[in-house]
């Protein structure tokens, strides 16, 4: 018989009653050290007092009020982003998969309104991942999520990250954008390299394309900057954002330069509930903690000790770890055994992770970890991995 929750995914028997910092208690009493934060999500960890007071004092004033009205907390988010930003201009939504449509759909309007409206293809790589949608399925191209969902959405081209010739090869009077995330997450935690990143650039000017960057997940400081592109200097026209900039509230965010955003005028994309004061009041609030003098840098700082730590993991167990990457707190472990088998040998030990493609094990602590919990959540991942080496697994 079918499970009253629709049985999409394959869940961990777990579940969690609270949380604190980078903490979380099970209903049955045990702690775990959450390297996995939601996914991304959780950047300023569980049950921030910051948060916490934002989204309760939000609460007892107004939840919602729809978009038919200025939401006075989207002009102050917006104006943060715009300012911290390459964008003049964002969209709200609710989650990831809905700021990538917006992206797509804008990167159509603008050559709509352009006079080239021919021009509708992306251009996106492989090992992409943009979200659950139909058009976001065809944009991250990966058969395990397109299979028995035709017909694949027009409009999608993919060619491998990281090759520059296969990419201009692919473009024709029909491109329309370039899509990528500047480090892939779902795909592997693989950071595009700086210079690739420039040559997309220089590719979407030759040719008169419009550049898409995809930060959904390694947006929001999570990196080591407020956005990951900021390290490449390489500044996109159009930028998705969702998971930590919500630290836990649902909400996802299209930022665009004024140019690409020429098309999206009155009526032409919208959303019930994106932006709501609740959404509004927590995100002004992350930023409100991220953008303090400090903060990127110590997640910078942090994440190159958890990225030694990892690297000397790798160092001791040859057998078991192929090698360490990533930028910032977005780190990931290249396993040589099932990299699932590792994140339930860490279970056991009391810590969470996430599992990616190419048989990696995403580490993503909360930003705000401490060097203490960075070295504890090493041992742990090294007490896993232990284990299953003595049992010859
Ligand atoms: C890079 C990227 N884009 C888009 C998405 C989709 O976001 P959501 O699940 O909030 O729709 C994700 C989610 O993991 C992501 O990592």
């Amino acid at each position: 018989m079918i499970s009253a929750v629709m049985p999409t995914y394959a869940r961990a028997d777990l579940a969690f009653e609270r949380g604190e910092g980078c903490w979380l208690e099970s209903v049955d009493g045990r702690r775990y050290l959450d390297f996995g934060s939601g996914v991304a999500v959780n950047a300023l960890g569980h049950t921030h007092p910051r948060l916490v007071a934002a989204l309760t004092a939000q609460a007892q004033k107004l939840w919602h009020c729809s978009n038919l009205y200025r939401v006075p907390g989207q002009e102050r988010v917006a104006a943060r982003l715009v300012e911290a930003s390459f964008a003049d201009t964002a969209f709200f939504c609710n989650s990831g998969a809905e700021a990538m449509e917006c992206a797509i759909k804008m990167v159509r309007k603008y050559h709509d309104a352009s006079g080239t409206p021919e021009r509708y293809r992306c251009i996106t790589v492989e090992g992409a991942f943009h979200g659950r949608t139909l058009a976001t399925i065809a944009a991250g191209g990966q058969e395990k999520h397109l299979k028995g969902f035709d017909p694949v959405v027009d409009g999608f081209d993919q060619v491998p990250f990281g090759n520059m010739n296969a990419l201009r090869a692919a473009i024709t009077g029909q491109t329309a954008a370039i899509i990528v995330e500047p480090v892939q997450g779902e795909g592997g935690i693989r950071p595009a390299e700086t210079d690739y990143l420039k040559k997309l650039r220089l590719a979407a000017d030759e040719f008169g394309l419009l550049l898409v960057f995809d930060e959904v997940q390694c947006g929001m400081g999570r990196t080591g900057s407020l956005f990951a592109y900021q390290q490449a200097g390489v500044a996109p026209d159009i930028m998705a954002l969702a998971k930590g900039l919500g630290g836990g509230f649902p909400i996802g965010a299209c930022l665009a330069s004024e140019r690409a955003a020429q098309g999206m005028t009155a009526g032409t994309h919208g959303s019930t509930f994106g932006g709501n004061p609740l959404a509004m009041a927590v995100a002004e609030t992350v930023l409100d903690v991220m953008l303090e003098p400090g903060f990127l840098q110590e997640v910078a700082r942090k994440g190159a000790l958890l990225h030694d730590r990892l690297c000397l993991l790798v160092e001791r167990h040859p057998s078991s770890l192929l090698s360490a990457r990533g930028l910032g707190l977005m780190q990931g472990l290249v396993c040589k055994r099932p990299n699932g088998d590792i994140a339930e040998a860490c279970y056991a030990q009391g810590l969470l992770t996430v599992l990616a493609g190419d048989n990696v094990l995403r580490i993503l602590p909360p930003l705000i970890v401490t060097d203490e919990e960075i070295l504890e959540g090493s041992a742990k991942l090294e007490a896993a991995i232990a284990a299953l080496e003595s049992r010859g697994a």
